[in-house]
């Protein structure tokens, strides 16, 4: 039985996360998108691309929920992104009704599917989605600590001059300005980074990392990334339809991991075919602590800020 994967918005994260997957031959894929042409556009644009690619997967684009209907997995790239000067927060009111219609519709035809939630502000709005869902804590699952330690891979593979496929990294924390990158948990092929790079441009790296959203946004004027955002989310897609069991950084509904409850936040996790399948407690130092401490409080912020509607 072939796999599906549903992703909701055609806009660019969701389209260019379509490409990944039918690229990667990992399962049929529907797009969906209230702009009508839109999706189908996309996705008849994209399975056009099939016989050069090579890639033989059905692609197709629709204004509703009926050809979504039971989907392995669904991906929400659905919202508005980030403009110049905006933070991830200033979409809360935004993004939380589309977030949350789309859910209630996505979920009806597809009541066994995993949701990879992307659109911002992440933490919050997958907060949304488990409330909205009423699925099981492991099915819903925030995108950020990958793309985010991807920026950091990057960002540690130049420095050092070395491949970024050797670059391995763990963070944690809200896909926020304060996440939390730990350069504890990173080496090179094993090293720790110590060994490469000084502290002081280890320090620059990491901080570099936690604006790296903002990096692009302020270039591109008109949006935010997509690319690496889409690659991150496939990736965790992957991960779950081969049951790969991966360890990766993602955003959890935490209820009592690391001393939190009742938010969603970055933590590594390992993810498989029931989702994420554990959450794993590390011993922090107390500059790790104090990190994951204030990033959890701006999750938390903006989880308040949402309809009251939502939060129960
Ligand atoms: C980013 C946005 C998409 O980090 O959250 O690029």
């Amino acid at each position: 039985m072939r796999k599906k994967i549903t992703v909701i918005g055609a806009g660019f994260v969701g389209s260019t996360c379509a490409h990944w997957i039918a690229a990667k031959e990992l399962a049929d894929v529907v797009l969906v998108d209230i702009a009508e042409g839109l999706p189908q556009g996309k996705a008849l644009d994209l399975l056009e691309a099939g016989p050069i690619e090579g890639f033989d997967v059905s692609v197709v684009g629709t204004n509703d929920y009926d050809a979504t209907a039971n989907s392995d997995i669904v991906i929400l790239t659905s919202g508005a992104p980030r403009k110049p000067g905006m933070s991830r927060e200033d979409l809360v009111s935004i993004n939380a009704e589309i977030t949350a219609s789309n859910i209630i519709k996505v979920v009806k035809t597809s009541p066994n599917a995993t949701i990879i939630v992307v659109n911002n502000p992440m933490d919050t709005m997958a907060y949304l989605a488990y409330k909205v869902s009423g699925l099981p804590r492991n099915k819903v699952i925030g995108q950020g600590g990958v793309l985010d330690s991807a920026r950091y891979r990057t960002f540690i593979a130049l420095e050092a001059g070395v491949s970024v496929e050797d670059v391995q990294a763990m963070l944690m924390g809200g896909h926020g300005d304060e996440m939390v990158p730990m350069p504890r948990f990173t080496t090179i092929s094993g090293i720790p980074i110590s060994e490469f790079i000084p502290q002081d441009r280890i320090n620059a790296i990491v901080e570099r990392a936690k604006k790296g959203g903002g990096e692009i946004v302020a270039l591109l004027k008109t949006g935010s990334a997509y690319y690496a955002p889409s690659a991150a989310t496939v990736q965790m897609a992957e991960a779950i339809l081969k049951d790969k069991k991966r360890v990766l950084p993602a955003s959890a509904y935490l209820d009592g991991e690391y001393g939190i409850k009742d938010v969603f936040f970055g933590v590594p996790v390992v993810l498989g075919s029931n989702g994420i399948e554990k959450i794993i407690e590390l011993p922090l130092t107390p500059e790790e602590q104090a990190g994951v401490d204030k990033s959890t409080a701006l999750v938390r912020d903006s989880i308040a800020a949402l309809p009251e509607k939502y939060r129960l």
